[in-house]
């Protein structure tokens, strides 16, 4: 007995416990740390601020206030689980470490066909529904483990209904939270060591204390059940990765990013190579014109959301699989993305609409699957997500590109874009250059089969050129100007 006394004292006095029992510490907007100071300054210690960013100490009902400042939803705050890791947090970074530009290559043509062709919507409907059915996933709550223990053996079945041997199936315990994430790996079979990672957040949340009613159908049961069916596309097509592909869902998003902070800490620790982290959360409500929203944050990375832009151009321009697309952006940590960019990863958020045109309902009783009605939305983002898994990971088999048939060199040099097409029964017609925010930034028609064109006109940063052919082929290549 006492024994246990003394070790609740000491977690007590060491300030080990579970977030939003109480007061905590968390980073947040240095504006949005000052207006809520005025508006409730009892519930609000600002510790420090350094370049507009705050070391808070603050109440549950100011984190509640906070979410509930723009209705349903941010700007949003970052747990921290001490005084001393919060003020960490706001010290500036040393500048990023010049990464190499990423690697990535378009040639799964066939692999990437055959993909998205099986993407079925109504395997994410029926998901999305079994989430939302557990009433809450609220993480203090039994049902949200429950939830995690659930979707363990549901993709355990899956992999083992596909006979792999290569994949595997954990549970991560937190210090932060109750709640658990769990983790499906799928090994690499050729570099092993380089991860490229899809995830989402699996707890929910609603106003007021209670969080009884808390469906999150939106938010984020159909960003598990994307990556789910991308998962279930994988194996039922026998991919089996160069790379090591791991699928993520995350504890604790809703109350500070709890759940992916701990793991993509960890990652980071251990040096673990995460070649590229892309986030699903809220992927099926249809609030604007376009399909898929690329989040243009300062904290996510142009040279991911160039590579993903260049999927969808190449794989998804027209036809029945076609993809539009725009961009927003949160401007704040808004999702569990933010934790993987913070340790230096390079991390994106295709989003399902324009920042305030998306789902109003979520954080509410109202977050139900009946508010979008059909995972048709959803399934866009499952193909885009095996397209950007395909192409990263790789298949071990080998795999030609349709457009391998065209010999073609491009590069860029003194702000030219210096193109030749080699086969002689074929011509370029119109070359689009778009920036990473989705924007056409320039165009030229008649290319013939070879040709310098100035771009001196762009600014320094990260684009993909699209290439089209008299027999609608298109070329895109990725480029980065410094
Ligand atoms: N899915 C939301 C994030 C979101 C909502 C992005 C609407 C874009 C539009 C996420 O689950 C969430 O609610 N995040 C919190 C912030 C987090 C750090 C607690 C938020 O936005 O309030
Ligand atoms: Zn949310």
């Amino acid at each position: 007995m006492k024994k246990i006394t003394s070790l609740l004292l000491f977690l007590l006095f060491s300030g080990i416990l579970f977030a939003q029992e109480g007061p905590f510490y968390a980073t947040m907007d240095a504006t949005d740390a000052n207006n809520l100071k005025k508006e409730m300054p009892q519930e609000i210690q600002i510790i420090a601020i350094k370049q507009n960013q705050a070391a808070v100490y603050i109440s549950e009902e100011a984190a509640h206030a906070m979410h509930r400042n723009v209705v349903t939803h941010g700007p949003g705050y970052v747990f921290k689980a001490s005084e001393e890791l919060a003020l960490k947090a706001i010290e500036p970074k040393p500048a990023k470490k010049q990464r190499r530009v990423l690697d990535f290559t378009i040639n799964q043509d066939a692999a990437v066909a055959e993909a998205i062709e099986m993407v079925n919507a109504q395997n994410i409907e029926d998901q999305i529904i079994e989430l939302q059915d557990y009433g809450t996933r609220f993480h203090t709550k039994p049902e949200a483990e429950q939830a995690v223990l659930d979707l363990k053996d549901k993709w355990e079945a899956m992999a083992q209904a596909a006979g792999r041997t290569d994949v595997s199936v954990r549970i991560v315990n937190h210090v932060n939270t109750g709640m658990p994430s769990a983790v499906m790996t799928i090994e690499g079979a050729e570099t092993p060591d380089e991860f490229v990672i899809i995830g989402g957040h699996i707890d929910s949340t609603a106003p007021g204390s209670n969080n009884n009613v808390a469906p999150g159908a939106d938010d984020d049961a159909s960003g598990i059940s994307t990556i789910t069916e991308v998962a279930r596309v994988l194996f039922d097509m026998e991919f089996v990765p160069n790379r090591t592909v791991e699928f993520m869902a995350f504890a604790a998003e809703e109350i500070g990013l709890v759940g992916s902070a701990e793991i993509a800490e960890e990652y980071k620790n251990n040096n673990v190579n995460v070649v590229a982290y892309v986030q699903f959360d809220m992927t099926n409500f249809a609030g604007s014109l376009n399909d898929v929203y690329i989040t243009t944050d300062s904290y996510n990375s142009n040279d991911l959301n160039a590579f993903l832009i260049e999927l969808m151009e190449y794989y998804n321009a027209s036809g029945p699989h076609q993809i539009t697309y725009g961009n927003t952006a949160c401007n704040y940590g808004c999702s569990d993305h933010f934790s993987w960019a913070d340790q230096g990863y390079e991390a994106a958020f295709p989003f399902e609409a324009s920042f305030s045109e998306s789902n109003p309902n979520i954080h509410t009783p109202n977050d139900t699957y009946d508010i979008t009605g059909d995972a048709f939305k959803a399934a866009k983002f499952a193909k885009l997500g095996l397209e950007f898994v395909i192409e990263t990971a790789k298949s071990n088999t080998l795999s030609v590109s349709e457009i391998a048939g065209l010999d073609f060199d491009f590069i860029v040099n003194n702000k030219q874009v210096i193109y030749t097409l080699k086969n002689v029964s074929e011509t370029l017609q119109t070359l689009s250059i778009i920036d990473v925010a989705g924007k056409k930034v320039f165009s030229a028609n008649d290319l013939g089969q070879q040709g310098a064109l100035s771009i001196e006109n762009l600014s320094q940063g990260f684009y993909v050129a699209v290439f089209t052919t008299q027999t609608n082929k298109v070329i895109t290549k990725k480029f980065v100007l410094n």
